[in-house]
């Protein structure tokens, strides 16, 4: 039988929820940024109070320092199925996608095709549309105008010999739709084009196997996963060689260092092992130990996934056969993830969330940067959607809340 997550354990882990501040604030706005858990904050407080120096010089503070960065590597990695080395930590994902776009700028040639999605947040769009001003071809996978998603059928007349990149998402910020990730890789592995995804909507709902689903480079926002502001960038082995070291040209025996030549956050970067400190406790506590990494993250993955589903069933029902509201994204809660997008009628979706804040509901209204997306749907982004957003550690009160300040904000 699968394993219930325990509620009480969980939010245990989080300070937010013992914050006298927030008390009685049910936090809808997940998806903006997730609440950070307890070891994160620790090792943060930790690193700043003993180690704020410069890693990996002689003192053992120092050494302590550069060995806490490292570990955050192996941890995420190991969650993650791949090598530590193919893992980057930038400050971003946009800032990350910015280093990539550079990159690949350097080794396609004119006439090379990318296709983007119109589906994607702006940060996974823009940098690769602009390289048009290069010479290259930019193809837009486009969505269906009537739901947001995207079809397969509609991406494979797109592939030509001269295609050489497939950059989409795993889930829309805003439709919410969890794309086939492993099924688009194997097409694009078969058409010879290589693969950037989008997995920062994703990654809160559960760290995923990226070697399983086979992207050459997989991209996460660790503050909208209970960690510190840091984009993580895995760049598998065969791709980082393709594109080469971006960093300072002597840094070239360090492959983790050659997609963030900013310079990476030090405390940050130690913190992040927090977020699988928290999971590893996760897991400790609803299964039998296991040795397999593996096996361990995806029992994580599954347990909070389960945990949403029930709650998010509920929300999409009501919102879905609301006469006022108008959900965007598929009203099957199997398919997406728990991000759900409205627009009411008679009001603004700016006007409802300030009616939903009043009583106590943190969430946001707006385009999420998913403009080309609201555009593409025939949605002003002006306006744009208000954004309900939760994860594992959102309660069933938390969700009569939410139903019971919907219901008077549109009476
Ligand atoms: C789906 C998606 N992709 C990319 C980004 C950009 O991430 P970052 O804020 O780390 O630059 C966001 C941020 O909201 C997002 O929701």
């Amino acid at each position: 039988m699968a394993a219930k997550l325990d509620l009480a354990f969980v939010r245990s882990h989080f300070p937010a929820f013992k914050e006298p501040s927030l008390f009685g604030q049910a936090f809808f706005d997940n998806a903006g940024g997730s609440y950070a858990c307890q070891s994160v904050i620790d090792h943060l407080d930790q690193y700043y109070r003993e180690t704020k120096l410069q890693p990996y010089h002689l003192h053992p503070a120092s050494q302590k320092a550069g060995a806490q960065m490292d570990l955050s590597h192996e941890r995420l990695a190991s969650y993650l199925n791949v090598d530590a080395s193919e893992v980057h930590l930038g400050p971003s994902s946009s800032q990350n996608t910015y280093v990539l776009a550079q990159a690949f700028g350097k080794v396609l040639v004119v006439g090379d095709e990318i296709i983007v999605t119109n589906q994607d947040h702006e940060a996974n769009i823009g940098v690769w549309r602009a390289l048009e001003k290069k010479g290259l071809v930019i193809k837009e996978w486009q969505v269906d105008p009537a739901t947001g998603s995207l079809h397969l059928d509609d991406l494979k007349g797109l592939f030509s010999k001269r295609t050489k990149l497939l950059v989409f998402t795993h889930c829309s910020n805003v439709v919410a739709e969890i794309n086939p990730v492993a099924e688009i890789c194997q097409l694009a592995r078969a058409a010879n084009v290589a693969t950037v995804v989008d997995g920062v909507s994703y990654a809160g709902h559960g760290l995923p196997d990226v070697n399983a689903l086979g992207a050459d480079i997989y991209l996460l926002s660790l503050y909208k996963a209970y960690g510190p502001h840091l984009g993580v960038m895995v760049i598998r082995h065969a791709m980082a060689e393709t594109l080469g070291n971006q960093s300072h040209y002597f840094n070239n025996a360090y492959r983790h260092k050659w997609f963030v030549p900013a310079g990476p956050d030090h405390a940050q970067v130690a913190a992040s092992r927090g977020v699988l400190d928290y999971f590893d406790a996760l897991h400790d506590h609803h299964f039998a130990p296991t040795t397999s990494a593996q096996e361990k993250s995806q029992r994580v993955r599954r347990l909070m996934l389960d945990a949403e589903q029930a709650l998010l069933s509920r929300l999409i029902e009501f919102v879905d056969q609301h006469p006022k509201l108008r959900l965007i994204g598929p009203n099957d809660a199997t398919k997406r993830a728990a991000t759900v997008s409205i627009i009411p009628q008679g009001q603004t979706p700016q006007e409802l969330a300030k009616k939903l804040v009043e009583q106590g509901i943190i969430c946001g209204a707006g385009h999420f940067y998913a403009v080309r997306l609201l555009e593409a749907m025939g949605i002003d982004p002006n306006t744009g959607v208000l954004r309900l957003s939760f994860v594992h550690y959102t309660q069933a009160e938390e969700i009569d809340q939410l139903i019971a300040a919907l219901e008077k904000a549109l009476a």
